[in-house]
């Protein structure tokens, strides 16, 4: 019961989250109409981008996407033209863009790009957090999942997202982990066409198939917490031990975000987690991309991936042959979940650096 009642306060929590003095924060729901073609075999590896006609299926379906937009009340609102659409990772919500503990201010990249004048939306996905969570797991695979954003994103650049703010002329994705990777599906889908203006990618490289970790890490989320999710599918997962997440080093981050983590997980699917090997298919997308990761990443940066930095690039930059510029930042010190450690400010000052070099572009 305990367990329960933490959960709804944290997501309560959301509701009235106002990150500093010259920031405010409103919770809201956009509803996205989403018609694609996913493969009828939901573990799929290169989720149906690869198949024949006669191995996809259509899905036509009307989604609510749950959301936290965080807008600075200090600049005009008329004047701010770039909003930053922020996409969480695998078994997160969108409480990893700004974990609602007080304590925890610190880690709030949704605060601190605020604050810095950078309004945000931060997401749930599909089947995730407060958004719709289709009955079958299996609905929720990259092309439905990256579709609804995109649908997001459309809705920031023609409607008006709140009462007083008028839409946005440009839209920054930012993405961590299966974000990033949901980010790189629209890429590859959408190319030139895409409706972002520039793409920040955390904590994701395209990693050969055989290195992405094992399904062994996930448990079916109705056995791990029966009382949360007992009538969800066994497709819908989630992971009991979340350290790989953070750094190996157990000073690097706080004991409390880890119980925090523990608190608030969320669920995935075994498709989204499978379909993975997206993220090494090329993308034809030609706005700016940049590829963040934290040096000590236990899911990327093992076995001295990511120290020489010239040979990483080099291998990444092979997926995004049209981007207008390319880069990969490793920060030093941070694990995969680069915003919730003690050293998150780091790649927080990095985001923002880059979301104001893409908009000026
Ligand atoms: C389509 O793909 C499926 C699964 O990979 C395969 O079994 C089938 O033979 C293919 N059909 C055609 C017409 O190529
Ligand atoms: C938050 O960060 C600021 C500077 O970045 C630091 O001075 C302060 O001590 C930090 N607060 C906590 C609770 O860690
Ligand atoms: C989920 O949908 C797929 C595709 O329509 C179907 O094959 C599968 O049986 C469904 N699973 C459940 C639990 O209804
Ligand atoms: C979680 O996994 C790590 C290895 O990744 C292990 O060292 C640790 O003991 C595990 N924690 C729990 C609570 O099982
Ligand atoms: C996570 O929370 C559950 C439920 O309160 C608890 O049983 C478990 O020990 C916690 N795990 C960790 C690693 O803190
Ligand atoms: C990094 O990799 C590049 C390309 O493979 C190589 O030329 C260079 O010597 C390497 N640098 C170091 C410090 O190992």
């Amino acid at each position: 019961m305990l367990l329960c009642t933490l959960w709804v306060l944290f997501h309560l929590l959301d509701f009235y989250t106002v990150s500093g003095a010259s920031c405010g924060c409103s919770s809201l729901v956009i509803p996205v109409h989403v018609d694609v073609l996913v493969p009828k075999d939901p573990t799929d590896k290169f989720a149906g981008l690869k198949s024949n006609a006669s191995s996809l299926r259509r899905i036509d379906d009307t989604y609510d996407i749950f959301g936290v937009f965080c807008r600075p009340d200090a600049v005009s609102l008329a004047g701010a033209s770039v909003v930053q659409l922020l996409v969480h990772g695998f078994t997160y919500t969108n409480q990893y863009w700004s974990p609602p503990v007080e304590e925890f201010r610190n880690y709030s990249y949704a605060a601190f790009s605020c604050e810095r004048g950078l309004p945000s939306l931060a997401v749930d996905w599909l089947g995730v957090g407060l958004s719709t969570r289709p009955k079958n797991s299996s609905d929720v695979q990259y092309p439905t999942a990256a579709a609804a954003v995109s649908q997001v994103a459309l809705h920031l650049k023609t409607a008006s997202i709140v009462p007083g703010v008028l839409p946005f002329k440009k839209v920054i994705g930012i993405g961590h982990s299966a974000g990033s990777g949901l980010l790189n599906f629209n890429a590859i889908v959408d190319g030139p066409q895409s409706i972002f203006d520039g793409l920040i990618l955390t904590g994701s490289l395209s990693v050969p198939p055989d290195t992405v970790p094992s399904l062994s890490i996930l448990t079916p989320a109705q056995d791990d917490t029966p009382l949360r999710w007992g009538t969800l599918d066994p497709g819908y997962v989630t992971t009991s031990n979340r350290s790989i997440f953070y750094p190996a080093d157990t000073t690097a981050f706080s004991p409390r975000m880890m119980e925090f983590d523990n608190f608030t997980k969320d669920v995935g699917t075994v498709a989204t987690f499978e379909q993975t090997p997206i993220t090494s298919l090329t993308a034809q997308y030609t706005g700016p991309v940049v590829k963040i990761v934290g040096s000590e990443d236990q899911l990327f940066c093992a076995a001295d991936r990511c120290v020489n930095i010239t040979e990483l690039t080099a291998l990444e930059r092979v997926g995004w042959p049209a981007a207008q510029s390319f880069e990969v930042v490793v920060e030093q010190g941070n694990g995969h979940d680069m915003n919730l450690d003690f050293a998150a400010q780091g790649p927080f000052n990095t985001f923002v650096n880059f979301v104001d070099q893409f908009s000026n572009l």
